[in-house]
């Protein structure tokens, strides 16, 4: 390792900070200098995943070092920053910066009077198993929002791991920019999670289920992430088929009545690609809307 590659203090050493502190010590990116975590043992945990850094479960005992980041769950990372300026560490000119999606730089501003630059960068990744990351992170998108200063230093070190970094226009707009990485990410196991149920509903069980399914999900994952949305759009919806509608509202209603809100409202969020593809006519997409809201309007309490 060049001896002018920077340390890094990671606070946080859970699923994405040991993930990303591994990655950056395998390819050289930057020197481990200590992971601190609320116990002791979690913080061991995470430096003998890494290979490198000192695990410590205090934030008084991190040594100054010019890269902070701060990974702790969303909720904490005010307060965190706010008990890491106390410790009077900080040197100016540091970075301090987090990974959330949600939040900007600007709830590190606790570190302003300390003369340190802060920074958010947001991997849209999963980082649920840390190991995986190791070989599935090159390629993975980064929003960075925060002080130039920052950014300057931040951008290689995230691109030398395989990240391809772009700007957030407004930091204003971080919420909004995250809600839409939970809908195509989170919300995607909710969705497959809904059609399990639907089908052990129709007796089918849950594992067998998973397997029917797999090479739908990917087959529409791989069109979708390919095509845009209007060319991806395939079933009773396109084609305007309002009879095999009706007969999926009375079947929802009668065996899993929870999910007829549900795939009501994905149905009238449907319609406009459905339109904008044009196989079907308005007559046919209207009959479709109309028995939607219906149901919608039903089951309304
Ligand atoms: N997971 C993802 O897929 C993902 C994706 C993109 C962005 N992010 C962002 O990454 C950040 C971390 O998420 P995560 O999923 O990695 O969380 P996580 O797995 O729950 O890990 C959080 C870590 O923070 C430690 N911690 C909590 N409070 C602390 C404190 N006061 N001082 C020191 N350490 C503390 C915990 O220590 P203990 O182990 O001792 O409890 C734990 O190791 C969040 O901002 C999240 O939004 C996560």
């Amino acid at each position: 390792m060049d001896s002018t590659t920077a340390h890094i203090n990671i606070i946080g050493g859970g699923r994405l900070g040991r993930s990303l502190a591994k990655l950056w010590h395998s390819h050289n990116a930057a020197r481990i200098a200590a992971v601190c975590n609320r116990s002791l043992q979690s913080a061991t945990e995470a430096t003998t995943f890494i290979g490198a850094g000192q695990p410590c479960s205090a934030l008084e005992q991190l040594k100054p070092a010019p890269l902070w980041l701060i990974a702790t769950a969303d909720s904490d990372i005010e307060n965190t920053a706010q008990q890491l300026a106390e410790t009077g560490t900080l040197r100016r000119g540091d970075i301090v910066f987090h990974c959330s999606g949600s939040l900007s730089s600007k709830c590190l501003g606790t570190f302003e009077a300390t003369g340190a630059y802060t920074a958010s960068v947001h991997p849209i990744h999963s980082f649920a198993d840390p190991d995986k990351t190791q070989t599935s992170f090159a390629g993975t998108y980064c929003a960075i929002e925060g002080s130039q200063e920052a950014l300057d230093q931040l951008q290689p070190l995230f691109q030398t791991i395989g990240a391809i970094t772009f700007s957030l226009r407004s930091s204003e707009h971080k919420a909004l920019y995250h809600s839409a990485t939970v809908m195509a990410c989170n919300y995607l196991v909710t969705l497959q999670d809904c059609a399990l149920h639907l089908l052990q509903q129709a007796g089918i069980e849950r594992n067998q289920g998973l397997e029917l399914l797999a090479p739908i999900v990917r087959q529409t994952a791989d069109n979708v992430t390919r095509q845009d949305t209007t060319t991806a759009l395939t079933g009773p919806i396109a084609r305007g088929d309002s009879s095999t509608i009706a007969q999926h509202l009375q079947a929802i209603q009668q065996q899993a009545p929870d999910l007829l809100i549900l795939y009501s409202q994905l149905g009238l969020h449907t319609l406009p690609i459905a339109a904008q593809q044009g196989s079907a006519n308005s007559d046919q997409l209207r009959n479709i809307e109309k028995q939607l809201k219906a149901a919608t309007d039903n089951e309304k309490p």
